[in-house]
């Protein structure tokens, strides 16, 4: 494991997209378009049961080059021979990378938005890392597709596009947090996401808080993964507290002991205790982060991982292994972010403390080898930057 230091800038990787467009096709592209990958700093499975979190979109970004095209075509440098090709009448699912593309672009033909073209895909952003490299590159296909077709589209209606894309093409049930993000993420700031009405507000971060991401090179895909368990578990709970309250709209709105007193079945009481809690803890993360308290957000940050590894079960034996070994180099909290189940841990570390804190992991983390380990992670040392869109 080492720390992974970038000098990789949204005007680098459009410029590379480019490059790479060129070599594919032969010709240059119309347009390129950059989106930032996503952090999540607190309220982990929570926006698909409406409950509240705090991403931030981070300077680690992918690039989609386009041009029209009487077909569709996408090719991706991560993927080598691994190019789709679709007519742009009937669009599926063909199970790879480009799905991603694919399924936006189905979307899109349902707003009447011409979708025949080439695209070029090239990321910095790690797949399967925990990072939202599946929501970044849908986000950059629909702005492509949008800017050859001379469209505009809301920054809102743009990231829910892209989650019906998700949803009813990939079939994963995810929520809107990662697309919030990665299209209206801002500077130095994290977005307090309500999955309950969609408001989104902005919070300032700190400059003494720096923000390590911890690659456990176990790879998750939320295709076919126990990710989709989650969402319907979260259904079903609400389902049957909805028996005790009538008219109740989300888990959310009841309060911790109203959830014990409700006894739900194993393990949905354990999943609702996670929801309602982890909704509560992001309210006292904004408190925090207002006041500059990061000992306390790191306790929240603990606090989170414990309920995601005991309540929620969407943690790994080395996932809680990794968030040991960063509390121990100095983090003040640390936790799996995302979908979980691999992927990445997120740390709050001093800005000043954070290169040390993160040779210290670098030394004592070694991930497994196996099936679905890609061997040594890597440590980010990211930076909440502005979305595709802001
Ligand atoms: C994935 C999903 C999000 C969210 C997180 C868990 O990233 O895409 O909608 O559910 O997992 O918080």
């Amino acid at each position: 494991m080492s720390l992974r230091t970038t000098d990789v800038t949204r005007e680098s990787i459009a410029s590379r997209a480019a490059d790479f467009f060129e070599r594919r096709y032969g010709h240059q592209p119309r347009t390129v378009v950059t989106c930032p990958g996503r952090i999540n700093i607190i309220g982990e499975h929570v926006d698909y049961a409406g409950g509240m979190c705090l991403p931030a979109a981070v300077d680690r970004y992918l690039a989609v080059a386009a041009a029209p095209a009487g077909e569709i075509r996408a090719s991706s440098e991560l993927f080598p021979g691994q190019d789709a090709r679709s007519s742009t009448t009937d669009i599926r699912p063909g199970g790879g990378w480009s799905d991603n593309c694919l399924g936006v672009l189905a979307q899109l033909t349902l707003e009447a938005v011409p979708v025949g073209m080439e695209l070029a895909v090239v990321s910095d952003i790690p797949p399967g890392s925990g990072l939202s490299s599946s929501a970044a590159i849908a986000v950059a296909t629909a702005l492509v597709a949008l800017e050859l077709a001379g469209r505009e589209m809301a920054p809102y209606d743009v990231a829910r596009l892209c989650r019906r894309s998700e949803n009813e093409f990939l079939g994963v049930p995810s929520g809107l947090m990662d697309q919030v993000a990665c299209v209206m993420g801002r500077e130095d700031t994290a977005l307090l996401f309500h999955a309950d009405n969609e408001i989104v507000e902005t919070v300032p971060l700190p400059s003494e808080a720096s923000w390590l991401v911890c690659e456990s090179g176990i790879v998750r895909s939320l295709r076919g993964g126990d990710y989709a368990d989650r969402p319907a578990e979260a259904s079903r709970a609400l389902e049957l507290a909805r028996a005790r309250y009538r008219g109740l709209r989300f888990l959310t709105d009841l309060d911790p002991a109203e959830v014990e007193d409700l006894r739900l079945p194993a393990p949905l009481d354990r999943r609702a205790r996670h929801i309602v809690g982890e909704t509560l803890r992001v309210r006292l993360a904004v408190a925090c982060l207002e006041a500059g308290n990061l000992d306390a957000l790191g306790q929240l940050i603990i606090t989170s991982h414990r309920s995601l590894a005991r309540d929620c079960e969407v943690s790994l034996p080395e996932l809680d292994r990794l968030v040991d070994i960063m509390m121990e180099a100095g983090c003040s909290g640390a936790r799996v972010m995302g979908a979980g189940f691999g992927g990445s841990v997120l740390g709050l570390v001093a800005a000043d403390m954070a290169e040390e804190a993160a040779a210290v992991i670098a030394e004592r983390f070694r991930p497994a080898d196996g099936p679905s380990r890609r061997g040594g992670g890597e440590i980010h040392r990211v930076r909440a930057v502005r979305g595709a869109l802001d």
